[in-house]
């Protein structure tokens, strides 16, 4: 498999992966099923008077950035389309394609980060099969975080991410380069963290990764990301 065709499947993989996450809301309901060639719309989320430890600028900035990847996405998909109604089938819609994965990939892993965040972010479950699942893999809970961390502060821009097999329900740490590389293949999402300069180094200082990871730690809301388990 060439490298184009190895990442066209990741995005695939990230976007079959997207729909299991997204077709149920917060509490676990439903969701209304959408028109699939409609726009997508940037999710309002809404932390109030902000999120402790992170300072509201940052965050504006971060919303503001998440919503360039959802315009962004949607400018994409339109242009891909129409090139492929054309017949075009070249370099430049090949790039197109490219760059629609990482654009969606962009939108939709903002959006599982910015779902599980709050100031009510609670402590995990004891007897949720997710927190069994952690401590069978991993031995302890803190031994899952502190490899977490350790996922989070590798060099390079991306993700650290809990997710799970569904075939097996195996639990992996992984890391999304970028966006969209990386990502085992049909991985489901439990847990994602961003880790792109932008989402710590105004309040923490380009060398401040690891204390970002620890003022996000008390802000994760573990009812969300049980739910996605
Ligand atoms: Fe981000």
């Amino acid at each position: 498999m060439d490298r184009r065709t190895l990442l066209g499947t990741l995005a695939a993989g990230a976007a079959a992966t997207a729909l299991k996450a997204d077709d149920k809301d917060k509490k676990g309901a439903p969701m209304p099923m959408a028109n699939a060639n409609a726009d997508y719309a940037a999710r309002p989320f809404d932390f109030g008077a902000g999120l402790n430890g992170l300072s509201k600028d940052l965050l504006a900035e971060h919303l503001t950035l998440y919503k360039g990847y959802v315009t962004r996405t949607n400018a994409l998909l339109k242009d891909v389309v129409a090139a492929e109604k054309e017949g075009k089938a070249g370099a430049m819609v090949q790039e197109l394609r490219r760059r629609l994965g990482f654009e969606f990939s962009g939108m939709r892993v903002h959006e599982w980060y910015f779902e599980a965040l709050g100031n009510n972010g609670g402590k995990p479950t004891e007897n949720h099969p997710l927190h069994k699942g952690i401590v069978d893999t991993w031995g302890t809970w803190d031994a899952w975080w502190a490899a977490f961390k350790a996922t989070a502060t590798m060099p390079g821009i991306g993700w650290a991410a809990l997710v799970k097999d569904p075939m097996t329900g195996r639990l992996m740490n992984a890391w999304f380069q970028d966006h969209e590389n990386a990502i085992p293949v049909g991985a489901q999402p439990i847990l994602v963290l961003d880790v792109w300069e932008h989402a710590y180094v105004k309040d923490f200082g380009a060398t401040g990764r690891g204390k970002y990871v620890d003022a996000i730690k008390p802000l994760i809301n573990w009812s969300v990301v049980e739910k996605r388990y």
